[in-house]
């Protein structure tokens, strides 16, 4: 009879720093089932940004570089563990604004050499991208929408280092617009939630929002267009009554969330398509991102899914918006795969996840898009 195989667990750090939030998570994953966030803290920067109307990279770095010693030390004592304690120290390396990803690197390279412990550079974009495999425990090949105030792209995921974009956005995230939409109608930021809260009360048929690059093949996506057809009609509204009525802000913000979503929606049905094609095991489709917590959005991708008969999940919050959680995970999922990196580690402010794609253009508010 065969010993049985040894018990490994791999215990990791992780550190986010790549926008507008610091965090600090430690996390184990162990080969005899699953994997356990241990701790997970997340210092947000938005008091800092407000009277900015977006995120300032000058802000953003000092702040990271002020945080991370107090983010760093509150997870390890949360997770109970000293630092010697740990297998390694998983960063965000990239994409991101290039001040907040160096002062994370230089934070984890300082503690990599201090306490002996190996470095690994992590895509912050497949932190995103991997978090179902800690929530859920999906399996290869899974379809990831991740929409974010960053980011928004189809990816195919074949592998812990092996990504395919589908499609993305040509100009703005999503978040961005919700964003824009917000300051336009006097709402508070970060606005997606607030134009959730007043779309509730509205008419979503009263204007009429194009829906950019659905009469275009693939799945790409535009959103800056949907931005300014809000202004018109917000304009016009303004004008023909000499004023905003909350009823108009309520109908503004139905009419837009709902482009957004069938844009979303119908966007994601191709992506599915595509997907179906590779005759995937499991047939899943993971959201992540801020604007993954929008329900219109939600209720449209869960009705698709069922009608495709795909699987529909989203991490929870907390997991799905940017924290270090993400990045210790999928430093893990580079560690199984044998893959560490030395003193020479980089930050890069872009870092697209499939190399073989052209990459996005553009660069928004919260730093350049991979
Ligand atoms: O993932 P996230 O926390 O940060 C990054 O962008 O990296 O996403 C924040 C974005 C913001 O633009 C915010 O307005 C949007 O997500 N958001 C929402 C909702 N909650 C957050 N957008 C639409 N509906 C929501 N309920
Ligand atoms: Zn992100």
């Amino acid at each position: 009879m065969q010993a049985p195989a040894p018990h490994v667990t791999i215990t990791l750090l992780g550190i986010e720093s790549s926008c507008d939030d610091t965090s600090a998570a430690v996390v184990r994953w162990s080969s005899d089932g699953g994997a356990r966030v241990l701790s997970n803290v997340v210092a947000g920067q938005t008091e800092l940004h407000a009277a900015y109307g977006g995120v300032v990279p000058e802000i953003a770095a000092r702040a990271h570089a002020e945080k991370l010693d107090l983010v760093v030390e509150t997870a390890l004592a949360q997770a109970d563990l000293p630092l010697r304690a740990l297998d390694g120290i998983a960063v965000t390396a990239g994409p991101g604004l290039i001040g907040g990803v160096l002062s994370g690197v230089m934070c984890a390279k300082g503690l990599a050499i201090g306490a002996g412990l190996p470095l690994i550079g992590v895509n912050h974009l497949a932190g995103h991208a991997l978090t179902p495999r800690l929530t859920d425990g999906l399996a290869f090949p899974y379809l990831m929408l991740l929409v974010s105030g960053g980011h928004c792209q189809f990816l195919l995921v074949e592998a812990a280092d092996r990504f395919h974009r589908l499609g993305g956005t040509i100009d703005d995230a999503p978040g961005e617009a919700f964003d824009k939409t917000a300051r336009l109608l006097a709402l508070p930021q970060p606005g997606g939630p607030h134009v959730e809260r007043v779309a509730a009360e509205g008419d979503a048929k009263r204007f009429k929002f194009p829906r950019p690059l659905l009469d275009r093949p693939g799945c790409d996506m535009s959103f800056s267009g949907l931005k300014t057809a809000l202004l018109r009609a917000r304009n016009a509204c303004m004008t023909d009554q000499n004023g905003l009525r909350q009823q108009d802000r309520a109908d503004l913000c139905a009419g837009f969330q709902a482009a957004v979503s069938d844009v979303l929606v119908e966007k994601s049905r191709r992506a599915i398509a595509l997907y179906m094609e590779r005759d995937p095991a499991e047939p899943t489709l993971a959201v992540a991102g801020g604007v993954a917590a929008n329900g219109v959005i939600r209720v449209g991708l869960d009705a698709l899914c069922r009608e495709s008969g795909v699987r529909f999940t989203a991490p929870p919050l907390a997991l799905c918006t940017d924290n270090a959680a993400m990045i210790a995970w999928a430093g893990i999922e580079r560690a199984r795969l044998g893959q560490f990196d030395d003193m020479t580690l980089t930050a890069r402010p872009r870092w697209p996840l499939d190399t073989l794609q052209a990459s996005m253009l553009g660069s928004g508010k919260k730093g350049a898009k991979a």
